[in-house]
């Protein structure tokens, strides 16, 4: 059986706990794999990619919360956390493996040493249409747009069609807008520092990508583009005001599906409420709406209302 409370502790021991957000690795992995179970419907037939997987904090727990999928990949730009999943994971997690991918992120740099990484097209030939379901804590609050798209592409080009990705981000909607702009959300993505012409909000100009806030019509665009679309918000605390559950907002897109035949589709058939009336009498009565109308107009949607209230008036 998989000693993950040893993993954990290697977790806290590790200074790379630091590089991917601090606080205790047990509980932000366990508080992420709440938020995550309850919005995607994983088990043992999923294949489920870690995206920006860091120290493997959510894979961890994910396991611990009793989801044991068929397979379990996690990806990362940074060699140090990957060689520690390998380390200390892969052992103990059957199913699991790890992918050290090339790229570049000007907040984490500083890790990254010169290795042999795998291009995203290497890694797409070899995952392509491949995950049931991926997933991405704090990994698209750390990208600049150009790579936010990318990346969007890149995990929807190993989602088979109708598989799900969830991403944590900060979503700038009407509610975080306001309250941002009127400084007080919880999370400091200052007024003063816009970018893109309000598009996009930081909050460190010497470090834009330690937090990066994008407009939501921004995000579903490029969602859109990366060949999903958006299907499920669970919106976070950081805007302030009361509201949400986790820390950032967590975006589900499901990757747009193979299409069937019009005649394989199966429709949920539409509740019958037919007046309890003979044909004889619905002539009648539909001979009686240029009555009804007064004006003898045959506007049909006209008809059609009058006609519902005369029925709902007898
Ligand atoms: C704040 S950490 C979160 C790590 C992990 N998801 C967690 O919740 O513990 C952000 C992670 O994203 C990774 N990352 C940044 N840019 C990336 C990119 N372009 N592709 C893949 N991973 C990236 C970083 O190396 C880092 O491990």
């Amino acid at each position: 059986m998989a000693d993950l409370a040893h993993i954990y502790d290697q977790m806290r021991a590790s200074p790379m706990n630091d590089w991917v957000g601090g606080s205790d690795p047990e509980m932000v992995g366990d508080a992420c794999i709440s938020i995550l179970t309850r919005l995607l419907p994983l088990g043992g037939h999923s294949r489920i990619l870690d995206f920006g997987c860091g120290i493997g904090r959510g894979l961890v727990s994910l396991h611990k919360a009793g989801v044991h999928p068929q397979q379990l990949v996690g990806m990362d730009i940074m060699p140090p956390v990957i060689d520690f999943c390998e380390e200390h994971i892969v052992p103990q997690l059957p199913n699991t493996r790890f992918e050290l991918l090339e790229g570049a992120n000007d907040h984490y740099d500083r890790f990254i040493e010169q290795r042999q990484r795998k291009s995203s097209d290497v890694l797409t030939e070899e995952y392509r249409d491949n995950f049931t379901d991926a997933y991405a804590f704090s990994v698209f609050t750390h990208l600049n747009q150009a790579d936010f798209q990318t990346m969007l592409h890149f995990v929807s080009s190993m989602l088979k069609p109708g598989g799900r990705f969830m991403f944590t981000c900060f979503e700038l909607n009407e509610f975080s807008r306001h309250m941002v702009l009127a400084g007080q959300s919880i999370f400091p993505l200052d007024r003063d520092r816009m970018r893109e012409a309000g598009d996009v909000f930081i909050a460190h100009p010497d470090d834009p990508l330690a937090f990066i806030a994008f407009d939501n019509s921004l995000i579903r665009k490029m969602v859109w583009q990366a060949g999903m679309a958006v299907t499920k918000v669970s919106y976070g605390c950081w805007m302030g005001g009361g509201v949400g559950d986790g820390l950032q907002d967590a975006i589900v897109c499901t990757k747009l599906p193979v299409l069937k035949a019009v005649e394989d589709v199966q429709m949920t058939p539409l509740v019958q409420r037919e007046p309890e009336v003979s044909d004889s009498t619905a002539s009648e009565q539909m001979v009686d709406i240029g009555s009804i109308n007064g004006d003898g107009s045959d506007k049909p949607a006209l008809q059609l209302k009058k006609l519902m209230q005369y029925w709902k008036k007898r």
